[in-house]
């Protein structure tokens, strides 16, 4: 993408996402920030890159009219070099094969750039190994991965014209990633993908986060009042908002403690006893058996039974109890039963929510309404859909309709169009002109299930007056006195249906080249 443009493109966004974090946390030095006014990734340097191999991934097109994501390998040794294209690959399939990011895969690309280092996997206990860009784990727990050189990082970047974003990826089996400045996900088959579209959701749209018990609650999917919600455009049912949706959240904690035999984990939480059903979330890692833990509520086995694809790795795990809590104190126990997983068995966080009958709580996956959301301090803001997005719901393939609106627009803010204008002098002493766009629509190498037009306007000498005969095509005849010509074009996707900006029209003029020069 253009680099002018992109600058103050990104000059915008990073004001949007600064102070930003996840549960996979990023703060202080590892959020987006300016360094003199200009944004942390295109900050002069005179650090020297790494040595890198870049190879293309899923490339749809040149790099100055594209957004281009782009994966570094970290902890990687040159005997690793297939496995991380390997990695990198699979990710970026993963996001793009028939979900998540699918829909505006014609306008971003895929790169991977290889650098050896010298040790392999990624730190722990806050210790970087010897790596390229030195990412580690604060402890041992499967949550954030930070990186400890940066400024390597942005020299990589910097190198390449295809780095609009870049993500750092960790070779390392295991839950754990970041967002901000350098996206960073590991090489986790069961947690990567989900892990890397969050993250990208952050860094792309803007948006904060729409789980319980997060601290930045902002963005297209977010409201702070039933007052100033920003999907209005996007509600099943208008007639009916704003109305919120009953739910509460009478307990949720981030305990990342080691589970032993000797003694459970409990916590006792109250509830008002007003609510028809419950949901009991938590995640755990370590565990490979349903014979490994038991839960319960008020001394009631739920019947927890584990995901056996994920192995040692971090699950999350939503257990949906279809009745009332009764008013007054209840009790939550995480008893480890396998003393054998001692030291690696880990209870990481949890939650209770309760949920008011079927007409105060429509739990329809796609409904879009206004649905409470429970900060780190139990402050509320609403969200669009109850579990559908990945914004929420990790283990979502799908992003709801008001972050793929808001998708749409932050990529094509940066990005024309209009691809180029050519001109070809006729013998007629015409000049034929055609315009290639960007191939969505009918351009779409790959149709997808959205409908999308193009239209498009064509202008001649008079900048205001519309050379009808040609509307719609992509080619017009220009007059032979005419020295300049206009084309008008507008994206529209049913996926979009607020466009505030004029992010999806482009109008340009050109001068008519004389024949023979
Ligand atoms: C993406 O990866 C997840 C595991 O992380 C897997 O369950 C899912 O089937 C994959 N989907 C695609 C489309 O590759
Ligand atoms: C959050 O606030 C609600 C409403 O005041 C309360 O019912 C609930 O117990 C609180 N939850 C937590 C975890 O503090
Ligand atoms: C066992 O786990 C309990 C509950 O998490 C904790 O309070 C206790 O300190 C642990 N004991 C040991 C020996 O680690
Ligand atoms: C114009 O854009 C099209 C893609 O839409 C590309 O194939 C072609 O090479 C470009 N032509 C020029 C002259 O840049
Ligand atoms: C041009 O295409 C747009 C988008 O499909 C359509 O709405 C419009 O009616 C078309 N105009 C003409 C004159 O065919």
């Amino acid at each position: 993408m253009n680099i002018l443009k992109s600058f103050l493109f990104r000059a915008a966004a990073v004001r949007v996402a600064l102070g930003q974090f996840c549960e996979h946390q990023w703060e202080g030095k590892f959020a987006d920030h300016e360094v003199d006014g200009v944004p942390y990734l295109r900050a002069r340097q005179d650090l020297a890159p790494p040595p890198l191999e870049i190879r293309p991934l899923i490339v749809n097109g040149p790099s100055s009219n594209r957004i281009d994501l782009i994966f570094f390998g970290d902890g990687y040794t040159e005997e690793e070099k297939d496995k991380f294209f390997d990695d990198a690959l699979f990710l970026a399939t993963n996001l793009t094969d028939g979900q998540t990011f699918v829909d505006i895969l014609p306008v971003i690309n895929f790169w991977a750039g290889f650098s050896p280092s010298v040790d392999s996997g990624i730190g722990t206990g806050g210790q970087p190994l010897d790596t390229v860009y030195g990412l580690y784990r604060v402890g041992t727990e499967l949550r954030g991965v930070y990186y400890d050189k940066p400024q390597v990082a942005r020299a990589a970047c910097q190198s390449t014209d295809a780095c609009d974003y870049p993500i750092l990826l960790g070779n390392d089996p295991f839950y754990g990633g970041l967002g901000g400045t350098f996206t960073v996900v590991t090489a986790s088959p069961n947690n990567g993908p989900a892990v890397l579209r969050h993250e990208l959701g952050h860094s792309i749209i803007g948006v904060g986060e729409e789980y319980d018990g997060g601290t930045v609650y902002r963005g297209v999917n977010s409201a702070r009042s039933p007052d100033s919600v920003p999907w209005t455009q996007w509600y099943t049912n208008p007639s009916t908002e704003p109305k919120i949706q009953r739910t509460n959240m009478p307990i949720q904690a981030y305990p990342w403690t080691l589970l032993n035999t000797s003694r459970s984990w409990s916590q006792t939480f109250t509830s008002a006893g007003t609510y028809d059903t419950h949901l009991l979330q938590f995640s755990v890692s370590g565990m490979t058996a349903s014979s490994d833990l038991r839960v319960e509520i008020d001394g009631k086995d739920v019947g927890w039974e584990v995901n056996p694809a994920v192995g040692v790795d971090r699950f999350i795990y939503n257990m949906k109890i279809d009745e009332a809590l009764a008013p007054g104190e209840h009790e939550l126990t995480f008893t480890l039963l396998n003393e054998e997983i001692e030291g690696s068995a880990q209870l990481c966080n949890l939650e209770v929510l309760e949920y008011g009958n079927e007409a105060e709580f429509d739990s329809e996956p796609r409904y879009c309404g206004l649905y409470p959301t429970f900060s780190a301090t139990n402050r509320t803001t609403y969200r669009p859909t109850n579990n559908l997005c990945l914004m929420r719901d990790m283990y979502s393939p799908d992003f709801c309709n008001a972050c793929i609106e808001g998708l749409w627009l932050s990529l094509l803010g940066p990005l024309s169009l209009i691809e180029n204008v050519t001109q070809a002098a006729q013998l007629t002493g015409l000049t034929k002109v055609t315009v290639n766009l960007l191939p969505l629509a009918e351009f779409r190498q790959v149709p997808n299930g959205h409908d999308e037009a193009y239209a498009i306007l064509w202008y001649g000498a008079d900048e205001d007056v519309v050379l009808e005969e040609w509307t719609n095509s992509t080619s017009a005849l220009i007059g032979p006195d005419v020295t300049e010509f206009g084309v008008e074009v507008k994206f529209w996707t049913e996926q979009v249906r607020v466009d505030s900006n004029g992010v999806l029209v482009q109008k340009e003029r050109f001068k008519v080249e004389q024949p023979g020069q």
